[in-house]
């Protein structure tokens, strides 16, 4: 099938990249050149596991080519995915300006029926949008009456994981299809067939409640994260332990084992702007989402707690104080660092007048793109640099090198043994033993 996917982000990539792999022709459209040229020398601009491969591969099967060129892009595909940005706008609604930039140049050089697939998360109604925006320009053209271009505009948010993004696309847990087109319907199943081979995993659906579900699932997902860190709260101040009481409960087939691992807050590019989202677009049909609302506050809060934990222990003087972080992704297997809990934690640090060393396996230089070059900021090689000096360890980033370390090497770096673990990473009872000061989260009153 010929395919066009605009947007070569996170999204975008991996789903060219996949449906590529499975024989098909796909053109990904970009309005960032530097990215576009970068894509087609053969770099790929985002760390995610195994995707240079797939890019490289089908790119030099040739199946799978980038533009700028938008009318080319158009032109090619009988399918045209929407994967661009959906930022938060200041009062927190989704930005639809480059999805409705994306419907309007497809209305401007379609000449042949298309299905219009809107893969980024948006807010329900958008596709309608999308539809309207799209006829206003053919009608504008005079494609309407008998010489009308037919086209369908379908909801196919998405759900895969960075970290786990390529693995996610090919071996999706469900195609969501909103639509209410027989013709769009059929060309999105032949298309996925090669994803849905275990069994029918598409679930074809009218357009708004697909829309919906993509924010009902990440919406879920952020009130299990936030429900977990507001009990690991009132655990420490009861003496409890919130990693025995996760296990208490995850054995509940009802609850399960996933997704109830507390921290230092959840970050990355979705689930903060989707809850924002979500929150903005009730407000909009006069209702008050009073429970994601609650999330995103604790959320907030969570974010602050390392610090708060880091400030008790030193009695307020930070000053001159230097701190080893371990992790700077928003999770790990990523170096995306939207809305990571890493950057609300150094910045009260620098606040307070504290030092940092960090050190992430992928994120390095999206740090210093972000924080840019600054006195009270070292970014080091490794894990172990990290360490020298510094007044305490921070771990904020679950990467799997910071799991099992060596001890006694960071008791002798640091200049007295102090861990603050905001992943719940490692065994008080083995930190104890070795003479560390041990904060995490929810771990009975030793944590606060
Ligand atoms: N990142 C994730 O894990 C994830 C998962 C599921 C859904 N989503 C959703 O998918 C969408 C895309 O997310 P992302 O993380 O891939 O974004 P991203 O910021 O990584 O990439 C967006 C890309 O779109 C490009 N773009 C902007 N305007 C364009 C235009 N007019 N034409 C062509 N390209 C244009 C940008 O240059 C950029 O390369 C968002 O709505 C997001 O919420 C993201």
């Amino acid at each position: 099938m010929r395919i066009t996917v605009h947007g070569t982000g996170y999204v975008g990539l991996v789903t060219g990249a996949c449906i590529a792999q499975a024989g098909n022709q796909v053109v990904c459209v970009d309005v960032d050149q530097a990215k576009v040229a970068a894509l087609n020398a053969g770099e790929i601009p985002i760390f995610e596991p195994g995707l240079a491969d797939v890019v490289r591969r089908n790119h030099a099967a040739g199946r799978l080519n980038c533009t700028t060129d938008v009318a080319a892009g158009v032109r090619h595909g009988e399918i045209q995915f929407i994967a661009v940005g959906t930022p938060k706008n200041e009062d927190g609604s989704a930005d639809l300006r480059h999805v409705l930039t994306v419907a309007e140049t497809i209305g401007t050089h379609m000449t042949d029926y298309k299905v219009v697939v809107d893969k980024s998360t948006v807010p329900v109604g958008t596709a309608d949008r999308v539809q309207e925006t799209i006829a206003a320009v053919l009608a504008r053209r005079g494609l309407t009456g008998p010489s009308a271009v037919a086209f369908d505009v379908v909801s196919n948010p998405e759900f895969l994981k960075e970290g786990a993004a390529v693995a996610d696309f090919m071996k999706p847990d469900r195609i969501i299809i909103g639509t209410d087109s027989h013709r769009a319907a059929e060309l999105l199943r032949q298309l996925y067939e090669p994803f849905s081979r275990s069994h029918d995993k598409l679930i074809v659906m009218d357009v708004r409640s697909a829309e919906l579900t993509k924010y009902a699932a990440n919406v879920m997902l952020a009130t299990k994260i936030s429900l977990m860190n507001e009990l690991s709260n009132i655990a420490e101040r009861y003496g409890a332990d919130i990693e025995q009481v996760r296990m208490g409960i995850g054995s509940d087939p009802r609850i399960g084992y996933s997704f109830i691992y507390p921290g230092c807050g959840y970050g990355g590019s979705c689930f903060p702007k989707d809850v924002h989202a979500l929150i903005r677009a009730a407000e909009e049909i006069g209702y008050d989402a009073e429970l994601v609302r609650a999330v995103d506050n604790v959320n907030n809060r969570q974010k602050h707690v390392l610090f708060q934990k880091i400030s008790r222990h030193f009695r307020g003087q930070l000053t001159g104080k230097t701190f080893a972080l371990w992790g700077l992704a928003f999770k790990p297997n990523t170096d995306d660092m939207r809305e990571a809990p890493s950057l609300v934690l150094m910045e009260a640090l620098w606040a307070a007048g504290a030092r940092v060393r960090a050190y992430d396996p992928q994120s390095m230089a999206e740090t210093a793109r972000i924080c840019g070059a600054r006195p009270d900021l070292k970014l080091c090689e490794s894990a172990d640099e990290a360490l020298n000096g510094a007044d305490a360890l921070v771990v904020v980033t679950e990467w799997q090198e910071f799991r099992s370390p060596d001890f006694e090497r960071i008791s002798k770096a640091l200049t007295a043994p102090v861990i603050f673990d905001g992943r719940n990473i490692y065994d008080p009872r083995l930190l104890a033993k070795q003479g560390f000061s041990h904060y995490a989260i929810g771990r009975g009153k030793s944590s606060l």
